[in-house]
């Protein structure tokens, strides 16, 4: 999975020594009067803070004019920062252009596919493959870090900022050039790119490479081949820009490890992050709460496949909220225990540091109304408090760096290229969602007590009892072998709708559906018959946005549940082929959380489907982490009620108990449990 030779590298130890646990923020004193500097440093101190990621958005006072360079109020912070033992993760300040370059430059500025020029005004305006921009921010890259190579307070580089958050997709004479570059290193021939991309159709055949252009807003459904490349070379593009920048900071500070904010999440589709993990030292993420009831297991998701896309070793969650965002449409605070939950509940799942955006809240610009570290009110609040407990608790579990997430005995595999192709226009249905479904396996397992590992589909699944893969609809050769091997070595693979239906260009596998799995399942489609309303089935179970008329191959398969109402009534919905030991389930519809958990519990034969009893019956998710022979396991309260525990082990962190004792979890509580591991 990993792409490039960089090695993993954690943060460097800086003023406080190793085996810390990193807090902080993001910290933009350039929004702020001098006076505000030496409180806000008393403030870190009283809180812990000992990282923050300085620069983010400071180009256009880094450099006012062009080649004019005023680095006087850089230094005074960072020495300010060191002499109060706070560490720097220094940005390369790209992420934002300033106003003279693109009034000199407006050939920077992103393109819309309907060829809107983006304007400045707001903060990303730049194309990624741009050769001027390029060499604009590579001068301010190098600027940068000749001064501060040798920095004692520099101890990571923090590169651009949430590379291709507002900048991914841009339709320019720039995008068409490089885009044409990539296509031609990805196919030999013309001839093989007219194949894939299915040109025949409508009259879209390219004689020459030239003629190809970013799938911009046509009359009628783009190319679907076209389509999916463009995504994957955009999502390349911005990784190119993370290389080239990375590169200046190799050659000139070797020492300093580098990475970029990730963005695993669930409003972040485009990006294939696990093809980024080569490309840093080590993995940041940026996660932001989604409100309501599932909103904590959604964060968990996303932790947990951050986790893995990390490969298993610490990471670095640069950025979560103290309370609200101001961009979601209706942006609530924070309710009393999660800003504690949260931050723990990624520390759960690998994170060694947990940073914020932003230190100290905006009076002025685009988000005044997103919660900081220091609120508006200022420190004698409720937010303010809350930090200063999170930075005790994290030094108190700081022994625990180093410890590595355990595996869990089921995976649920997930695919970014195959949740771009399901949502891809010109389907049978507009409603389905592939975040949604993998959400809903998840959320499935948490409600019944049952642990697993969200994993990038090209990690391995070896150690897997079972792997989920719910909607994976873009299956090569390659991936059917190993979903194969899975039920061949006699383990479990469960597997959804509007699988296995496509291969890696987009293109339909012949013969009936789910295409490249049918034998695997043991089972063929002829039609698909996405649904107009929801439909019943035997179990009780809701059908929505989908159904399939199934059609078994043989006696080895047997059927779990069938379709109640519709036109498929009495046909199976949900079926099971056992193949010695192994077996692979078949589910056909759309069943959300609750329709999955009845799959879930049909399956309850395989050991690893049985929910763990120290959940309460799922009322508390956990999670484990082991190093230097110690595990930690994190029991995690989902619910508002107090949750009674009495582990082998002993309540670790600021409220350290007894071996043995009984704990209450209190509602939202996130309680560590350590013990020698076995
Ligand atoms: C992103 C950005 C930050 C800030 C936050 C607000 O994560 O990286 O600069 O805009 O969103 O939620």
């Amino acid at each position: 999975m990993a792409t490039d030779a960089t090695t993993y590298q954690w943060v460097k130890d800086g003023a406080l020594g190793a085996g810390k646990m990193r807090y902080g923020a993001d910290y933009n004193p350039e929004q702020w009067p001098r006076e505000v500097w030496a409180e806000d440093v008393r403030l870190m101190r009283e809180a812990g803070v000992n990282i923050v990621s300085l620069g983010i958005f400071s180009w256009a006072l880094l450099e006012p004019r062009e080649g004019e360079w005023d680095f006087d109020w850089l230094d005074d912070i960072i020495d300010l920062l060191h002499e109060n033992g706070i560490d720097v993760d220094l940005a390369t300040a790209t992420a934002s252009p300033p106003a003279w370059l693109t009034t000199k430059h407006p050939e920077v500025l992103p393109v819309t596919a309907d060829g809107t020029i983006l304007s400045p005004g707001g903060r990303q305006h730049w194309r990624p493959t741009s050769p001027i921009f390029r060499e604009y921010a590579l001068r301010l890259v190098r600027q940068l870090a000749t001064r501060y190579a040798d920095h004692p307070a520099l101890v990571a580089w923090h590169i651009g900022n949430e590379l291709g958050c507002h900048n991914l997709y841009d339709f320019s004479d720039d995008a068409a050039r490089a885009f044409r570059i990539w296509l031609q290193e990805h196919y030999t021939s013309l001839d093989a790119l007219n194949d894939v991309w299915g040109t025949a159709f409508w009259s879209q055949h390219y004689s020459e490479w030239d003629e190809i252009l970013p799938p911009r807003v046509a009359a009628a459904q783009r190319n679907p081949g076209q389509q999916l490349d463009f995504q994957r070379f955009s999502s390349d593009a911005q990784r190119d820009h993370l290389r080239a920048e990375a590169a200046v900071l190799a050659e000139l500070t070797p020492g300093v490890p580098r990475t970029t904010n990730f963005m695993v999440a669930q409003n972040i589709r485009d990006i294939d992050y696990p093809s980024w993990t080569g490309d840093v030292d080590f993995v940041s993420n940026d996660h932001y709460l989604r409100p309501g009831p599932r909103g904590r297991d959604d964060l968990s998701f996303w932790a947990n496949l951050t986790g893995n896309i990390a490969e298993g070793r610490p990471w670095l969650l640069m950025e979560h909220a103290t309370s609200a965002v101001n961009w979601r449409e209706i942006n609530p605070p924070k309710r009393p225990g999660e800003l504690m939950r949260d931050a723990l509940t990624h520390v759960a799942h690998g994170a060694d540091g947990v940073c914020y955006f932003q230190w100290r809240q905006s009076r002025a610009g685009g988000e005044r109304y997103h919660s900081g570290m220091v609120p508006h009110a200022g420190a004698d609040s409720r937010v303010f408090r809350d930090v200063v407990a999170l930075g005790a608790e994290l030094q108190a579990i700081a022994p625990m760096t180093g410890a590595h997430r355990e595996k869990a005995r089921v995976a649920i595999a997930f695919d970014y290229i195959s949740w771009w192709v399901s949502g891809r226009d010109s389907h049978p249905t507009e409603l389905l969602r592939y975040d949604e479904e993998a959400l809903s396996w998840y959320f499935a397992l948490l409600d019944l007590g049952i642990r697993a590992d969200v994993v990038p589909v090209d990690a391995s699944f070896d150690d897997y009892d079972v792997v989920i893969a719910p909607m994976l609809h873009v299956v090569t050769d390659d991936l059917r072998g190993r979903l194969e091997q899975i039920v061949a070595d006699g383990r479990h693979l469960i597997t959804t709708y509007f699988s296995g239906t496509v291969d890696e260009y987009d293109r339909v596998w012949l013969g009936g559906y789910p295409g490249a799995l049918r034998e695997l399942v043991g089972l063929t489609v002829e039609e698909f018959v996405p649904l107009l309303a929801p439909e019943k089935l035997a179990s009780g179970a809701s059908a929505t946005n989908w159904s399939e008329r199934i059609i078994r191959l043989g006696d080895d398969v047997e059927v779990l549940d069938t379709y109640a109402s519709g036109d498929l009534a009495g046909e199976p919905a949900v079926t099971r082929r056992r193949v010695g030991a192994g077996s692979a389930t078949y589910v056909s519809a759309d069943l959300g959380v609750e329709g999955v958990t009845g799959v879930l519990r049909s399956l309850s034969d395989i050991d690893a489907l049985r929910g763990d009893e120290r959940t309460a019956g799922g009322k508390l998710e956990i999670i484990t982490r082991a190093g230097d022979g110690i595990r930690y396991e994190f029991f995690a309260n989902r619910t508002d009620e107090v949750v009674t525990l009495t582990p082998t082990g002993a309540r670790f962190g600021t409220d350290a108990g007894a071996p043995g004792a009984t704990i209450e979890i209190q509602p939202r509580e996130v309680v560590i449990v350590a013990e020698p591991a076995a």
